[in-house]
């Protein structure tokens, strides 16, 4: 049996509300996938996608680059935003306008105008590739939403609470899925499965996700 079998089918649940002020637009940016790969493509050939080590000694399973005015750093440091990659000590590449377009429709979308992203962050995963569960809090202004898209190979997303031990929701995200969280779920714990093993048809044996912030 699918765990998912209960979840009701895309059209039913194009604007599904998860948690106060958290919404997931099921299917929302399918249309533009292949403008969104490409350029996907260009920022990854300008900044290339690396495993960071994290500030407690480990290696990150997920590959993560950025674009925008700021990207998001992690290092035995901490993690922060700069406005420079660290490989290269270049500025990170533009944000492409089709990624703007999108952040900006997705936020309105779930009921947050005026949504002004400057950090893009690219993460890959292979498969068996995770995300341990955290919250987005290294941005200056919390006011501002998150706005995440999910392309290629499905994952389970799991969404929790501000609270760390509460029990988290399980949502299947597939290829063209965006969910926004802000406003009283802004400080929500999340987290990643690890990635199934599969084959997308426009992505292979991945999952791109890409998290659009107001960082600075
Ligand atoms: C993140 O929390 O930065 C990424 C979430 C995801 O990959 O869906
Ligand atoms: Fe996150």
């Amino acid at each position: 049996m699918d765990l998912f079998d209960d979840l009701p089918p895309p059209s039913e649940a194009e604007h599904a509300q998860i948690a106060p002020g958290a919404v997931l637009l099921r299917g929302f940016a399918r249309a533009g996938d292949a403008a969104l790969l490409q350029a996907v493509e260009a920022v990854i050939a300008q900044a290339p996608l690396r495993h960071m080590q994290t500030p407690g000694g480990y290696t990150m399973s997920v590959a993560t680059t950025s674009c925008g005015q700021l990207g998001w750093v992690s290092d035995p440091h901490g993690y922060r935003y700069a406005a420079r990659d660290p490989h290269s000590g270049q500025p990170w590449p533009t944000m492409p306008a089709c990624f703007l377009g999108l952040a900006q429709r997705a936020a309105a979308q779930a009921g947050y105008t005026d949504f002004a992203p400057d950090a893009c962050l690219i993460n890959q995963y292979a498969p068996g590739a995770k995300l341990s569960l955290h919250q987005d809090k290294d941005e200056r202004d919390l006011r501002a939403p998150i706005v995440s898209l999910s392309l290629g190979l499905p994952a389970v997303f799991l969404f929790g609470s501000t609270r760390r031990k509460d029990p988290a929701q399980r949502l299947r995200l597939v290829h063209g899925d965006v969910v926004v969280w802000g406003g009283p779920s802004r400080l929500a714990y999340h987290a990643v499965m690890p990635l199934a093993e599969g084959e997308h048809k426009l992505l292979g044996r991945r999952r791109i996700n890409l998290t659009f912030r107001r960082a600075g």
